[in-house]
Formats: C-alpha cells, structure tokens, sequence
C-alpha cells in the first residue's frame, strides 16, 4: 500500500509532530567537555586553529568546570601540558603535574561534575611520541608502566574515571590492575578502544604542543581503512576490563561507531575531534554554513549512530541551545 494512503510528510507537518515521533534525542548529559590545562594562573589563551576554545591555566580551568556544570555538561576530560617535557614523560605521573593539580582543584571547588584524565604520554615527552622511544620505535612494554603510574597518580589526585588514549597494546589490563592494587577498584576506564591515525587531530597537536618530533603515529594507532579491526580493538579492552569503549573521530566514522554499537554491550563513546571543529568554526565564520545548526547536526548524528556519550568541544554551546 503506497501512495496516496502513505505520506510520510503528514509526521512533518509542525514541530510538535516531529518532535512527537523524533527517534534520536541528544542532551547536555551525553556530552563532555575537553580542557587543556597550562601551568601558570589567570592563563586564558585561545587556540589559534580552535576559536573559541582555549588553554586555560588551573584556576581558569576551574570557571570553565563550573560553567559547564551550570549548563548541565556532566563531564570534563582533562589534558596537560606541563612546564617541562622529558624522555620519561616524567610530567604525566607526576603527583603535583598539572593534570593532577586540575583535577583535584576541580573536585574541590565545582561541586557535581566528573573529571575524566586523558592517560597518554605524548603531551609530556619531548620528542612528542606516546610512549617511550628507542631508536625510532615505540616501546609497547615498557611503555605500559608508565601509563599504569600516570592513570594511578590521576585517580589519587580525584580523577573520576581514566581514559588512556594511547593505542599500546596491553594498557587497559596494565592500568586495571595498577588501579586495583591501589585500592583504586571503583575507577572506571574509558578506553580510546577505536582511536584512528588521523589528521583530525591537527588542532588538538597545537593546543596540547604534541605533534611528534620525528615520524607519525601509524605504528599505534588505527588505520583508517579498517573497521572490523576496530571490532577486535574494542572486545580486546573490553576482554582487559575496559568499562567503556570509544571511537575517534567521530564524524568519518559513523559506521564504526555503528557497528561498535552493534558489537558491544558496554557504553559507547565518540570524540568529535579538533580538526572536526576546526573546520565547522572556520566554515561558519565565513558565513557559509550556520554554526549553530551544522553543530547540533553533527551531534545528534553521532547519537544516530549509536554514540551514548560524545566527547566535543562544543559540549558548552550545544548545552546552552539545548537549555531554550
Ligand atoms: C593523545 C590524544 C590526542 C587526542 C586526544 N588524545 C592526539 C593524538 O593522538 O595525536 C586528539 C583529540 C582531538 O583532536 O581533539 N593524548
């Protein structure tokens, strides 16, 4: 029975008939807000490729928690970067690095919001790699330490939840298991399950002063011709104790994330990344696309597809429309 009995038009006819039969909901409670962290006070300093976000200095990072938990944001993700880099990365477990000092300036001052660490070490070395280098290789075992004692010194600090970014093999049970012999047992991880080699993250590399100094990141992370990889990535951590799992980028991976979604029973993240944003701010400061409309656009897609969470730097606007 088709036309003229059928006319799927009659459901869009005003928007309380839309909104009546809408299949996707997005809310401020979905969304995480990233921070990058500097050391210094009164620190608010835009990122060029980023308009509109910033690296914020401790106590500015404290407004900017509290603003998104006024706005109903539930989460911030934190990353650091500190005053000094090293071979070690000795920044990164630090008890008194910067992110550590974020997070327990958070919890202290902003009262009902989660903090959540980025474990990686690639903000804190300073040939910018994610993990400890030997000639030109990454060393995946010894790397894993490091990333435990990073996740445990975030969690003692007042991290809510851990979410290692690194893309080494093994680094969910190592973090597990560090976490658990320090009483840590109720930290969740967050695992960047998924984590693509991707240009996108050319924003993030100049606000967080990361991009490495020799070499790429391929060696690590996903290749993005790859989707029933990323099936195997995710039960992998999962099989480590990954409490929830994410996919990154967000927008070219839609179908990942949809078949993530299809895989697992755990929570699904997807971080809409820098170069994402990048490039909505820059085409929406030309006038040719409406900022506001292409940013809720691209977010209920990514819940379309089977995100429960979304990590983007645009969880404080979105919050704020959604608030009207
Ligand atoms: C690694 C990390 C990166 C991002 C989040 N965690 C950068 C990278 O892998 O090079 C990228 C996030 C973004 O682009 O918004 N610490």
């Amino acid at each position: 029975m088709g036309f003229p009995v059928q006319r799927p038009r009659r459901l869009r006819r005003s928007e309380l008939l839309r909104s009546l039969v809408r299949e996707t909901d997005l809310a401020a409670g979905d969304l995480i807000l990233p921070l990058f962290v500097v050391p210094g006070r009164r620190v608010r300093h835009e990122i060029p490729s980023m308009p509109g976000q910033f690296n914020l200095s401790v106590d500015e990072a404290v407004a900017e928690a509290q603003e998104a938990q006024s706005l109903d944001v539930p989460a911030v993700i934190l990353f650091g970067i500190p005053p000094a880099k090293d071979a070690k990365a000795s920044g990164a477990y630090d008890p008194h690095g910067i992110v550590q000092e974020a997070a327990s300036s958070i919890k202290k001052e902003v009262g009902n919001m989660l903090v959540v660490a980025d474990v990686c070490l690639c903000e804190y070395t300073d040939h910018g790699h994610c993990g400890v280098v030997r000639g030109d290789e990454i060393q995946n075992d010894e790397t894993l330490d490091l990333l435990a004692r990073t996740a445990v010194s975030q969690a003692k600090a007042g991290a809510d939840i851990v979410a290692p970014s690194d893309m080494m093999d093994g680094r969910v049970a190592a973090i597990r298991k560090a976490l658990d012999a320090a009483a840590l047992e109720q930290v969740p991880i967050l695992s960047y399950a998924a984590k693509y080699a991707s240009g996108f993250y050319g924003p993030f590399r100049e606000a967080a002063q990361s991009t490495p100094k020799f070499g790429d990141r391929r060696t690590h992370q996903m290749d993005p011709a790859n989707a029933r990889e990323a099936i195997r990535e995710v039960l992998l951590d999962i099989e480590e104790g990954a409490d929830m799992v994410m996919v990154k980028p967000a927008l070219p991976y839609l179908d990942v994330i949809y078949r993530v979604r299809q895989a697992v029973n755990v929570p699904v993240a997807a971080y809409h990344v820098s170069g994402e944003y990048a490039m909505l701010a820059a085409a929406a400061r030309n006038g040719w696309i409406d900022r506001d409309r292409v940013m809720m656009e691209s977010l209920v897609s990514i819940r379309r597809a089977g995100a429960d969470l979304i990590v983007t730097y645009f969880a404080k606007e979105a919050a704020r429309l959604l608030q009207r």
